[in-house]
């Protein structure tokens, strides 16, 4: 039902939150500490999250409640009071690529009505395919690769070698890579931060048409809620390493057929999503530090209006530390404190 006083956009809101997130994690761009990064964008995104007036619980976190110490899934999340609400964290999309000062990590964090979001439980990886609005309809991941190229070729009106797939590279991905290369279609691979190639793949001008390969189950549902915003098409299907997984799943309920389209991933119809960027990318530029400051690039959405805003912020740290130190500020470029712990969930 439509009223004449338009309700609050939370992904404003949000928009502290990742620029939060990434400026901490920015800190320790290039040390090669993995584990520091995390644990500095997991700090500042969960001090940030508790001002959020929401009644917010973790669905798509830092993993398993009793194997993660912060941001774990089941996690109440805000001050309890407002919109009943599912969260997804990712608090850095690149903790590798940042820890190496490698282009392209993000903060994220995504927002949806109250048992919306898919629980991918503990299958760390899904088979995925992402791709803009006018090739939403066609895609089909029981289909071969080749057959949803030729598909996107036509809903896009461009030739099958005009098409640019981007892709994980990683070992498990070379049937993609190889059945790409049988069709004559361009590559792009990337070595992390699949969100952000799945919106790459749903925006049209981005250069990238179609996102291919097995990549993480929390970065798929994310993904999700940006691509309800954006209008793109996403398909995935639970991707099990092993026997064990296999008999998890089946003891979770978790179908390992299933194709989850974009819906079955976020199924409300009210979802928000924020991004800021930690390295410098092709969808946000990363921090910047100016003397006494810094400035942050970030896209916010809300599906149900479709609006989509870029948001530059110029921060000071001599006024912010007077009121918070969860930026990492510190006294404006005085090295990090020594951070303990490693955070994030194993893959392998
Ligand atoms: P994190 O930085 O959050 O760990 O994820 C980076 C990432 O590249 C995701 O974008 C992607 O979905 C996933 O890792 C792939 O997993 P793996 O690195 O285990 O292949």
């Amino acid at each position: 039902m439509s009223s004449l006083a338009p309700d609050r956009n939370l992904a404003l809101e949000l928009a502290r939150v990742t620029e939060a997130a990434a400026l901490a994690a920015a800190r320790r761009q290039g040390r090669g500490d993995k584990e520091a990064v995390d644990q500095a964008a997991v700090d500042a995104m969960r001090a940030m999250l508790a001002t959020l007036e929401i009644d917010g619980v973790v669905v798509i976190g830092e993993g398993e409640k009793d194997a993660a110490p912060m941001l774990a899934n089941g996690e109440p999340i805000g001050s309890g009071k407002g919109p009943l609400v599912d969260v997804a964290v990712d608090p850095v999309d690149g903790t590798r690529l940042t820890a190496e000062g490698g282009p392209g990590a993000l903060a994220v964090l995504a927002l949806a009505e109250r048992g919306t979001m898919y629980a991918p439980g503990r299958l760390v990886y899904m088979d995925k395919i992402a791709v803009g609005e006018e090739s939403a309809g066609v895609i089909d991941l029981d289909a071969p690769v080749e057959e949803n190229l030729r598909r996107v070729a036509r809903a896009t009106g461009k030739g099958v070698d005009d098409l640019t797939a981007i892709i994980l590279d990683r070992p498990r991905n070379r049937p993609h890579i190889e059945a790409v290369r049988r069709v004559g279609a361009r590559i792009r691979l990337i070595r992390d931060g699949d969100i952000s190639a799945a919106i790459a793949a749903a925006t049209e001008g981005s250069g990238i048409d179609i996102l291919l390969g097995i990549g993480g189950s929390p970065e798929a549902v994310t993904a999700a809620c940006a691509l309800k915003c954006v209008g793109g098409g996403l398909q995935c299907r639970l991707w099990p390493r092993d026997e064990t997984e296999r008999q998890y799943a089946a003891e979770a309920g978790l179908d390992l057929r299933q194709v989850l389209t974009r819906d079955d991933l976020v199924r409300g119809g009210e979802v928000f999503f924020a991004a800021t960027g930690v390295t410098p990318g092709e969808l946000l530029d990363g921090v910047r530090y100016t003397p006494g400051g810094a400035s942050t690039h970030t896209v916010v959405m809300r599906s149900r209006t479709g609006t989509v805003r870029y948001i530059t912020a110029h921060h000071r740290f001599d006024r912010l530390s007077r009121v918070t130190d969860i930026y990492g500020a510190g006294s404006a470029g005085a090295p990090p404190p020594p951070v303990e712990g490693p955070v994030r969930r194993q893959r392998g």
